[in-house]
């Protein structure tokens, strides 16, 4: 399978990679500065772009978008704006841009978090926007058409990120990149639609 993976130099992205990789896909890595290609996916008509230079592909998998952990009586707009703009608007590019090149039977699967059904102080904007990630799954999910499928994966801390985030989450167990990765192989591999992973 040809597949484009967003975000694929990151903390998680480097599991999806290497799991990609062993199964013997071509695997197309994108980042913002990293990666075979450099794309910014908050830009729409730089993705449009991008999938017009790649031309058709299998799937398109997401392991980026950045929201900002400021707390509630603190954040200001623009940081509503640039997060909103990042992990919510950029998969939803992501997502429409891909229609014209998708081949049929293809498949989108994104990222959101458990920090849309679990929270922690400075979460309100990570839980807005992994829980409007996962609406748009689920409602993208009842109108694509060809047989093309959309998924997400919430992982809850990832043990590779408890160094730099463990005073945030007290009390969660984090979750090996290996199994999050097979998340993801769920989602590309698999038959579902419309579903959301959720990997505790
Ligand atoms: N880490 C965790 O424990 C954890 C748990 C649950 C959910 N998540 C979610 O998983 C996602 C990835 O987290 P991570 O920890 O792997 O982050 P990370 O280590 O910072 O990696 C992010 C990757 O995405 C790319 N990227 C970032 N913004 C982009 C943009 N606007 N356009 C294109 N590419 C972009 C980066 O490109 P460059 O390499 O070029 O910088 C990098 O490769 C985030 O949405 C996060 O909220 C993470």
């Amino acid at each position: 399978m040809k597949i484009i993976l967003v975000g694929a130099n990151g903390t998680m992205g480097k599991h999806v990679n290497q799991m990609l990789a062993l199964a013997r896909h071509e695997v197309i890595r994108v980042g913002r500065a990293s990666g075979d290609f450099q794309v910014k996916m908050e830009n729409p008509q730089e993705v449009a772009q991008f999938y017009k230079k790649i031309g058709n592909f299998d799937a398109v998998v997401c392991t980026a978008g950045e929201v900002a952990f400021t707390p509630l009586l603190s954040i200001q707009d623009t940081e509503w704006h640039s997060s909103l703009q990042s992990k919510l608007m950029g998969q939803i590019h992501l997502v429409q841009q891909a229609i014209p090149y998708i081949n049929e039977r293809g498949s989108f699967t994104l990222i959101s978090g458990v920090l849309g059904d679990e929270h922690i102080r400075a979460g309100t904007i990570a839980a807005t926007v992994n829980s409007a990630v996962e609406g748009f799954v689920k409602a993208a999910a009842c109108e694509l058409s060809k047989g093309v499928r959309i998924n997400g994966v919430s992982p809850t801390l990832l043990q590779d990120s408890v160094k730099d985030y463990e005073s945030y989450f007290p009390g969660f167990i984090p979750v090996s990149g290996e199994n999050v990765a097979q998340a993801f192989k769920k989602s590309i591999l698999g038959i579902e639609t419309g579903q959301i992973y959720r990997v505790r």
